[in-house]
């Protein structure tokens, strides 16, 4: 098997230490020859790239190890981007989600306002990632989970349509993790699903298992009181307990389709003033991931970096990341798994918007993800999804023009904002907020 040289964009993300015990427990399936790090925050970088070091000379000591803000040494002679950068960190995620909350609409980081707001700041961030790799690697792919993924997927999808850049999401991973825990199998990988929708805004049709019998049953029985909530706690991305009570809300989002199973983050769009009632407007989900998630993964960084070795370290592999092995085989060993990614419609939904971003399960290959064609969907799904990705395209579109109106046109079409006038009082907020990251608005 070749042996591949990867850069993670995005060195300093939280995600990154969990990554690379991912990717060094995977060597057999997929080896590595050198992994680097890029980020445009030196000293954050530093602080993961100083323990993860340590981690890969214990683990793997022949794996070359390099860590740059330098774009021509990171993007150069590399196999794979994997790209999971935050445009502004998490002192503009707690805006993104604040500043909505002062008016009373849902503060979320991918959904409504938030979203719109993070979106006008990662696509720049993305593309010009694209355009580091096209320059110093052009037969490299990129594996993009950089969020709001489909505002960020829609972007590359317009504005650099020959790109090799695969755009997926890990919640569908996730509640599948759920699903299969609840179905009591080993793993989410003994069922074969079809599903439909946009990223963060989707539908489970069928759930199978490998011979064929339909497990929706069990499942709708299990969802209909619980939601995807399950008994045990376990370790991992998705445990905290406001992580829980999405898992909870899943059963009021359920209600509104019981013949699908629905993605969590919809609960934003049909609940939306339940949420804003529940949330902290002064201690939001960025202030529980800086006093958490963050602060444990660069204390241990720094002990295991002052200490020199790993032992002892909480630090866990992040196994539920294994997608991203899985897609990288699939490219490099042209593996036709299946999988749900974020791909341009093209008829893959008959009734729906051939241009929109969707997520649907695709075969993925040496040459890219084909995507399966889920036929027709429902109205009440459609109708919603056409004015979501009506709110996505619109993002774009103002972001490239320069336009004013059409980002609050944007807001406006949002189902999680009540109004126009509310929507231009959020619109003046952002800007201001945001005026070293968006370009400016005429
Ligand atoms: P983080 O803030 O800890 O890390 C992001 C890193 O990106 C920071 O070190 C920052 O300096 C860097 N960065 C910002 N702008 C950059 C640029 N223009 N060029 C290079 N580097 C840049 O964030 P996190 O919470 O670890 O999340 C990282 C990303 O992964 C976010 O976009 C998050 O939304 C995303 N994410 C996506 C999924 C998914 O399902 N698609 C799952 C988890 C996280
Ligand atoms: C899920 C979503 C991601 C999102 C993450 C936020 O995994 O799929 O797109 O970034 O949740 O998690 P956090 O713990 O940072 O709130
Ligand atoms: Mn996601």
């Amino acid at each position: 098997m070749k042996k591949h040289s990867i850069v993670i964009a995005g060195g300093g993300s939280t995600f990154t230490p969990g990554i690379i015990m991912m990717l060094l427990d995977n060597l057999d399936k997929f080896p590595i020859k050198e992994i680097k790090f890029y980020d445009n925050d030196e000293e954050r970088q530093n602080t993961v790239a100083d323990a993860c070091r340590v981690i890969i000379k214990e683990k793997a000591p022949e794996i070359k190890f390099l860590a740059t803000v330098d774009p021509e040494e990171a993007f150069s002679n590399i196999d794979f981007v994997m790209a999971h950068i935050r445009v502004g960190k998490y002192a503009m995620r707690e805006k993104d989600e604040k500043i909505p909350l002062e008016h009373g609409v849902v503060g979320q980081e991918t959904c409504g306002p938030g979203g719109i707001a993070y979106g006008m700041r990662s696509i720049g961030g993305v593309l010009e990632l694209i355009e580091h790799m096209e320059t110093f690697s052009p037969n490299a792919w990129m594996l993009n989970y950089s969020n709001p993924a489909a505002i960020v997927a829609e972007a590359t999808r317009r504005l650099k349509p020959n790109a090799k850049v695969l755009n997926i999401c890990d919640m569908p991973i996730s509640i599948e993790n759920l699903m299969a825990s609840i179905l009591e199998l080993n793993s989410r990988k003994e069922m074969i699903v079809k599903y439909y929708g946009l990223n963060h805004f989707g539908w489970w049709t069928d759930i199978r298992d490998r011979e064929g019998n339909d497990l929706m049953p069990k499942l709708k029985n299990h969802v209909k009181d619980k939601g995807y909530a399950i008994e045990f706690s376990e370790s991992g991305q998705h445990v905290d307990d406001s992580w829980k009570s999405t898992f909870t809300k899943v059963k009021d989002v359920y209600a509104l389709d019981p013949e699908t199973m629905p993605n969590t983050y919809l609960k934003y769009y049909f609940y939306p003033q339940d949420e804003v009632e529940k949330a902290n407007a002064e201690y939001t989900r960025a202030n529980e991931v800086m006093d958490g998630r963050e602060k444990h993964v660069f204390g241990e960084c720094n002990r295991i970096a002052q200490a020199n070795t790993s032992e002892g370290s909480t630090l866990e592999i992040d196994e539920h990341a294994s997608y991203i092995v899985d897609l990288a085989r699939a490219i490099a060993y042209n593996t036709q798994e299946r999988m749900l990614l974020i791909v341009e419609n093209n008829g893959a939904i008959e009734n729906f918007d051939p241009t929109a971003m969707v997520e649907v399960p695709c075969i993925v290959g040496s040459q890219g993800p084909e995507p399966l064609t889920q036929g027709q969907i429902p109205r009440f799904q459609k109708s919603l999804m056409e004015q979501q990705v009506g709110v996505e395209k619109l993002v774009v579109e103002a972001w490239e023009e320069g336009s004013y109106q059409k980002l609050w046109q944007a807001l406006t079409l949002s189902k999680t904002v009540p109004n126009a006038r509310v929507a231009k009082e959020l619109l003046d907020d952002l800007i201001e907020a945001n005026q070293e990251y968006w370009p400016t608005l005429k």
